[in-house]
């Protein structure tokens, strides 16, 4: 089964993942894994830091002649602040010497990992906790899980996502979202999230586009920060993976914990999701039909039915909150006088949506690839594939 390890801070030396149990002979390409790490970087809303930091990563393990090998896959992507020695990095995040000099942060921001995370692990300076627990690290996040994405694709399996909602801006209904997107769905996920990627929110609809674009823009003179929705869809999904036979391999439990454990998640739905919770059953439950194989009228369910796929296209969603550094300072309390003071500000984004989408499409795919592996397993990629085709005969 697929596993995956991140090391590294926001300002260290570099980010590291390591990635076991990909089959071997699965061809990858790090120019593939840079596209998504390049679509993490783009979207309205974005804060300084970007401009900067162009993600490329490297491999240094487990790939040779570009495919794995069936070993342990590592790989690094260098922190560019660090080794540009801008704003003093080298010094504030060495791994070694006493720190001496370093101005300690004692100012914890309200939503962040900030407080909780100085309180848990007795530091008197918060910068480990504000290192580690940043979305920094999603990019290596997204490199390690690229691979379970590219490993999918090989079965013609594909993920995209957009997003739904800014702020006060968004799709009014499940079924207006359904008639925008399906006929990019038909066409595979790939066609919804390069459709997604024209608009710089990643929303579909133009009108929405440029009303959650506005209200950024609102945000950003208040000097405040915004959340919103997304949904993600994966398509070519056979029908099968996951099981209801036992509570930790329902694909839907799986899926959530991958999604909310992305930075700043606060919520996630499957298909219809809360929406359900406010119509009679006959306008939520999928009829059956039979039209060569067996089908669904609608897919409300968003692929899934006992926690496993029923080969409709799997519809998840979640809510990210707004940023928590803020320009517009919140009352907190210093580490060490303990005396009430305003928060300090950080180079950051406005909203962040646009591009945590393309950190949820990748974080799922781990996930779907081995409860893939669990029905259709082996050692290399050949293997896999003959057990696929004989199941799909
Ligand atoms: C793609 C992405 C980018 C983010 N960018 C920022 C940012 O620029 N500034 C910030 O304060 N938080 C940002 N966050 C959110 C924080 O990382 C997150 O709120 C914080 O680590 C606390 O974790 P929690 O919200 O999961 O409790 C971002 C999150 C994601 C997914």
């Amino acid at each position: 089964m697929i596993r995956y390890l991140t090391a590294g801070e926001s300002h260290g030396p570099e980010l590291i993942g390591i990635v076991e149990g990909l089959p071997a002979g699965l061809p990858l390409k790090s120019e593939e894994i840079g596209m998504h790490l390049a679509r993490r970087q783009q979207g309205y809303g974005r804060g300084g830091r970007m401009a900067f930091e162009k993600d490329a990563p490297e491999f240094v393990a487990g790939v040779r002649f570009g495919k794995t090998m069936g070993s342990p896959v590592a790989m690094k992507l260098p922190n560019r602040a660090f080794s540009k020695d801008k704003d003093g990095w080298p010094e504030v995040m060495a791994p070694e010497g006493s720190g001496e000099g370093v101005d300690p942060i004692t100012i914890p921001r309200p939503g962040h990992a900030d407080l909780a995370g100085a309180q848990k692990y007795g530091f008197d300076d918060i910068r480990p906790v504000i290192e580690r627990s940043s979305a920094r690290e999603t990019a290596v996040r997204v490199a390690c899980c690229a691979t379970s994405r590219i490993f999918l694709k090989q079965f013609g399996i594909e993920i995209g996502g957009h997003v739904l909602r800014i702020g006060a801006h968004g799709y009014e209904s499940w079924d207006q979202v359904r008639r925008e997107t399906d006929r990019f769905i038909e066409k595979g996920a790939e066609s919804l999230f390069r459709k997604a990627d024209e608009s710089e929110v990643r929303c579909l609809n133009d009108d929405l586009s440029y009303r959650m674009i506005e209200e950024i823009k609102v945000q950003r003179k208040k000097g405040s920060s915004l959340g919103g929705v997304y949904e993600i869809v994966v398509t070519g999904l056979p029908v099968g993976l996951g099981t209801y036979a036992q509570w930790d391999r329902k694909l839907e439990g799986l899926l959530a914990q991958a999604v909310m454990s992305t930075q700043a998640m606060k919520g996630v739905e499957v298909g219809l999701g809360f929406e359900s919770g406010s119509r009679p059953g006959h306008d939520v439950h999928d009829e059956i039909i039979y039209k060569d194989t067996f089908k669904r009228k609608t897919n409300r369910a968003g692929g899934l039915e006992g926690g496993i796929t029923t080969g409709m296209p799997l519809i998840i969603r979640g809510v990210m909150k707004p940023i928590p550094t803020m320009l517009t300072p919140l009352d907190t309390v210093d580490l060490h006088t303990k005396e009430t003071v305003a928060t300090r500000y950080e180079r950051s984004d406005v909203c962040a949506l646009p591009r945590a989408v393309v950190v949820v499409e990748n974080v799922i795919a781990p996930v779907l690839a081995n409860a893939f592996l669990e029905k259709f397993g082996g050692d290399s990629l050949e293997e896999i594939k003959r057990h696929y085709n004989q199941h799909a005969s």
